[in-house]
């Protein structure tokens, strides 16, 4: 072998050693993430999701009697996948809010509607909003249902209405449409849609205020959606589920 052939040699496989390490990681990325969007699909509540905004299902979450049978401001559901866990917060019974109304977090960042600027609460009070369970940080589900005396502390504390994620101490404030104010998370925590029937006092949810897992936002790269993390399992509490931690 000619001594250029062997610099040459030399050269290609030093760098293959040196990329090597990389390309596991990046494979099993890909797979994750192109495979688990596979897997994802089949979970939608509402295989027909033109009812909803932008490709979500509507879909029926509560009724308002289920909600002012317990003295626990927060109700879980999922949505919209089927072990996605979301959940109401009754702001009148949390902070005693009424007539909640704050500017969407989201308004024209997003290619789904997003283009509204209020939420509104909904309900006899118009005080019932919907938040996603799952953190945008890394996605540890978020414990709502655990009424804590401290904004520091992991959960859910009534009169800053701050919820504080276990995982890396993230804190979102609700009652600010899930504004983050402290720790690393990104943005805000989405939002469900919600509706409300004053006639039946069924409470829909109709979409979100934030890129999900959704047709109308398919998940080409991590930052499209960082919401629901296949690689978690998820479960969603029975109702009522608060706990108050002392
Ligand atoms: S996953 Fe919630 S702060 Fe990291």
């Amino acid at each position: 072998m000619h001594r250029r052939d062997f610099l040459r040699l030399t050269l290609v496989l030093g760098g293959a050693v040196a990329v090597s390490p990389l390309v596991t990681p990046l494979l099993d990325y890909m797979g994750y993430y192109y495979g688990e969007l596979k897997a994802i699909s089949p979970k939608y509540l509402v295989a027909n999701n033109t009812q909803g905004l932008e490709g979500f299902p509507k879909y029926r979450v509560a009724n308002i009697k289920q909600l002012q049978s317990s003295s626990c401001p927060v109700y879980f559901f999922a949505y919209p996948l089927v072990d996605e866990p979301c959940f109401l917060v009754d702001f009148s019974k949390l902070n005693g809010m009424n007539n909640v109304e704050f500017k969407n977090p989201y308004a024209n960042q997003f290619r789904i509607n997003t283009n509204f600027k209020d939420i509104v609460g909904v309900g006899p009070k118009n005080s019932i909003c919907a938040f996603s369970a799952v953190c945008v940080h890394l996605g540890c589900q978020l414990p709502a249902q655990a009424l804590v005396p401290s904004p520091n502390d992991p959960g859910l504390n009534p009169s800053t209405s701050v919820l504080h994620c276990p995982c890396h101490g993230s804190m979102y404030q609700l009652d600010q449409g899930g504004v983050v104010v402290g720790g690393p998370a990104p943005r805000p925590l989405p939002m469900v849609l919600l509706e409300y029937d004053e006639t039946t006092g069924d409470i829909y949810a109709v979409g979100t205020n934030a890129p999900y897992f959704s047709e109308a936002v398919p998940r080409r790269r991590p930052v499209d959606n960082l919401i629901y993390d296949p690689r978690y399992s998820y479960s969603v509490p029975s109702n009522p589920a608060c706990v108050r931690v002392s």
